[in-house]
């Protein structure tokens, strides 16, 4: 027996349907938009349209690899916020249209609480985080400092005031003339870059605050002087300024990740969210472990957006019996 949940995830520019067996996944399509990449970002309309089309053949092909029925799923989970209007309302109407059609209850989730959930899925329960822990949840429209009490009881204890790390990344990447999303291309150069060969300044913002828009106006005037003196010293320089510009916001990262651990007396940290799949970030966090933390890094692929983690959160609600309603409008910003 026990529980199986469909869920479903639309909140940008991923469309994605996961089976989810208590916490094994049986399944978990992705399909990704290509058609942002010429445009350096995500663009609303399109991408609504691409969940539009996408979202049956994602949901079948999610189902037929699970080898589950529809009558053999016992709810549905989807993402109600935060995100693009738009997209949510793909995701959001169509499950209704199956909780209505199969008479089997909605579960709303939270995208920025399911990152979090990402460290459920699958894992035997001891190597779960330890409750309470502190996770960094990072993504390109978030950055979060979040006290994880359990699964259904977690609190914000800090975020960003301007641009979220994962958006950090991305415009860094455009200014150096890479195409969206750029985060995973500056994880690649950096890998043959020195990062201590550039210095950029760090915010002066609260404990628990983070900022990355000086940062991202820093790296532009800092590449705009050395590119009039130099029109190659991009080009030249990729690797280098890549591998740096990734340490500043690591760094920066890493020690509001300390600051909230020390202050709330925590000693289980995790990462989310998909900043998490930086390896530079990765392997920071897991040396946390010389400093007498329990450090989690979630699989690397269920880091990004995806459909699996929305399941895993939608079954802890589905334990705690609470359950959606059908006249629930997806909501572009959300709280906890
Ligand atoms: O969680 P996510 O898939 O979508 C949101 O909910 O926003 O996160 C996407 C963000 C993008 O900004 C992308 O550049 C960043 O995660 N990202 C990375 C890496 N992989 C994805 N940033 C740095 N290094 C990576 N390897
Ligand atoms: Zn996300």
């Amino acid at each position: 027996m026990g529980v199986t949940i469909l869920g479903i995830e639309s909140s940008c520019d991923e469309t994605s349907a996961a089976v989810l067996h208590e916490r094994t996944v049986l399944s978990n399509i992705i399909a990704n938009q290509k058609v942002h990449e010429k445009y350096g970002g995500v663009v609303p309309e399109l991408a609504s349209r691409a969940h539009q089309s996408n979202i049956v053949p994602v949901i079948d092909q999610a189902l037929a690899e699970a080898g589950t029925t529809l009558e053999e799923i016992d709810a549905i989970a989807y993402t109600i916020g935060p995100g693009l209007l738009g997209s949510l309302m793909v995701g959001s109407s169509f499950a209704k249209g199956l909780s209505i059609a199969l008479n089997k209850p909605l579960i709303e989730v939270n995208h920025m609480k399911a990152h979090v959930m990402a460290h459920f899925i699958d894992h035997p329960e001891q190597q779960m985080p330890a409750l309470p822990f502190i996770c960094l949840t990072v993504s390109g429209g978030h950055t979060q400092l979040v006290l994880v009490n359990s699964p259904n009881e977690m609190e914000v204890i800090g975020q960003t005031l301007d641009d979220a790390a994962g958006e950090a990344f991305d415009k860094a990447a455009k200014i150096m003339g890479l195409p969206y999303p750029g985060g995973p291309l500056i994880d690649k150069y950096a890998k043959d870059g020195l990062p201590d060969r550039f210095e950029f300044s760090k915010p002066q913002v609260g404990e628990l605050e983070f900022s990355f828009s000086g940062l991202k106006t820093s790296f532009l005037y800092f590449l705009r002087e050395k590119t009039q003196s130099n029109p190659n010293f991009i080009e030249n320089n990729l690797n280098d300024l890549c591998a740096s510009i990734q340490k500043t916001i690591v760094d920066i990262l890493i020690e509001k990740l300390m600051g909230a651990a020390e202050k709330y007396g925590v000693k289980t940290l995790a990462i989310a969210g998909g900043v998490s799949a930086n390896s530079a970030l990765r392997q920071a966090v897991t040396d946390l472990k010389h400093h007498g933390y329990a450090a989690h890094i979630p699989v690397f692929s269920y880091c990004t957006d995806n459909a699996a983690m929305i399941a895993m959160a939608g079954y802890y609600s589905y334990l705690a019996g609470e359950f959606g309603e059908l006249d629930s409008t997806p909501m572009a910003r959300m709280q906890f």
